[in-house]
């Protein structure tokens, strides 16, 4: 199942420059540019990765979550949400050298015995990551990877980090701190 949101621009505003007082319209104007060279930016910002595909181009491949509701990537630091002492998962079911997907976060154990957690959402367009491998944490829309040690770039379009939840051990679960 296919299941992509997309997102529309900001709202544009068309005002009379007769209606308006002069300041309003210089005010205005400029507003209009700085939303312009952001639309220009982002209109050229189409890169490609190393295996030329473009990734503006490139819609989310079928099974693959979209971006999420409301969209927009996270704004990074900890922002997970968590509860402290919320449980997360349970020990037992993050590999060493790996990690799950569960709930709204991906818990990595990095090294035997150490625990991390960070958002699911990618920081590229949203999309949710789809699973933990080879040491990094892969996202299927198009291509991006995130270390499991510290959430960091690994490869593809994110254009930063996956935000960190810190966690710790509490019995046989990995808690929020
Ligand atoms: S949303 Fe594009 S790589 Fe994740």
């Amino acid at each position: 199942m296919t299941d992509v949101q997309t997102e529309t621009g900001a709202d544009t505003q068309v005002e009379q420059a007769g209606s308006a007082s002069t300041r309003r319209v210089v005010l205005m104007g400029a507003g209009g540019l700085g939303a312009a060279a952001v639309l220009a930016a982002c209109g050229t910002a189409t890169g490609t990765n190393p295996n030329g595909t473009d990734y503006a181009a490139t819609p989310a491949p079928a099974g693959s979550k979209g971006p999420a509701a409301g969209g927009g990537g996270n704004t990074g630091g900890d922002s997970g949400g968590a509860a402290a002492g919320a449980a997360l998962a349970l020990v037992a079911d993050v590999p060493a050298g790996g990690g799950i997907i569960q709930g709204d976060y991906v818990i990595t154990q990095p090294t035997q015995g150490t625990f991390k957690a960070f958002t699911k959402i990618c920081t590229h367009q949203g999309c949710e990551v789809g699973e933990v491998k080879n040491g990094t944490i892969n996202c299927p829309c198009h291509g991006a990877k995130f270390s499991i040690e510290d959430g960091s770039v690994a490869g593809g379009p994110a254009p930063k980090p996956l935000a960190e939840t810190k966690v710790k051990v509490d019995g046989d679960n990995i808690v929020a701190a």
